[in-house]
């Protein structure tokens, strides 16, 4: 069973150590959330997953199924599987939606018939109840915050990822744009039995998807590990309670 497993992970950025020794094992179709405040390295960790070149891994081992990721660069890391769907999706003018996931679909798949490839776009944009809009559309320009998200799940689906990493996808989405995008991670996983590290603030989203473990992440550090109840226990109680603890 594919496996992703972070064993003791120090990494910084800008000479900054931020993440300082998390340990984290999923299995496919498995879905682990991390909660923390802002600032606490949830973000620092998705990136670091997947090798963005700006945030350095001091110590410790990115692997999957027992395969080490640490000196991949992110298209590698693609083409073995993982996929990060952005916080902050970036804008880029010019580069239309549709060749764009062309493109990235092909390199971790092969080369794919540009109609087939177009049929398939349409079939998970029905499916997932996504704005057909966004095939005309150029990668994230102008798009809403809710569009965005919409246009990575979309990568998502197109990608059929072994891993995904999903960071803070519920933050700035109204409750109906929520739904669709919480209903997509889940059909999307259930259907190729992704494994998810479902990254947020807020337990709000998990009323949709329901993780199997639940973990506060600290200054870098994951402080707690359970099930649904310790986002529930989360929301009632705020962090506070775990903090001091820690
Ligand atoms: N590019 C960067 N340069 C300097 N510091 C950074 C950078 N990215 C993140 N940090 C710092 O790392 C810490 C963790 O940030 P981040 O991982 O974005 O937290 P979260 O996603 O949990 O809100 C913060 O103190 C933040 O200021
Ligand atoms: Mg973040």
């Amino acid at each position: 069973m594919p496996t992703l497993e972070i064993k003791n992970l120090k990494a910084s950025v800008e000479d900054k150590d931020i993440l300082k020794g998390i340990n984290l094992k999923i299995n496919s179709g498995e879905i682990h959330a991390i909660m923390g405040q802002n600032g606490s390295g949830k973000s620092t960790l998705c990136n670091t997953l997947m090798g963005s070149p700006r945030f350095k891994i001091q110590e410790g081992i990115i692997s999957l199924d027992n395969e080490e990721l640490n000196n991949l660069s992110p298209d590698k890391r693609a083409k073995k599987g993982l996929f990060l769907a952005f916080q902050n999706p970036i804008e880029i003018p010019g580069v239309h939606l549709p060749t764009f996931l062309r493109s990235v679909v092909s390199e971790v798949h092969g080369r794919i018939d540009p109609e087939k490839f177009i049929e398939e776009l349409e079939k998970n944009i029905d499916e997932l109840n996504l704005k057909k809009d966004l095939l005309h559309r150029d990668l994230n320009d102008g798009l809403s915050g809710g569009e965005k998200k919409q246009s990575e799940l979309l990568q998502m689906a197109m990608l059929r990822p072994k891993f995904a990493i999903i960071d803070e996808i519920d933050s700035g989405l109204d409750i109906d744009a929520l739904k669709i995008v919480a209903e997509g991670i889940k059909s999307i996983a259930k259907k190729h039995n992704t494994g998810i590290v479902l990254i947020t603030h807020y337990q709000r989203i998990l009323n949709y998807i329901h993780p199997d473990f639940v973990h506060i992440i600290n200054k870098g550090k994951i402080i707690k590990s359970g099930d649904k109840k310790l986002a529930e226990d989360l929301e009632q109680n705020g962090y506070i309670k775990y903090l001091k603890d820690a």
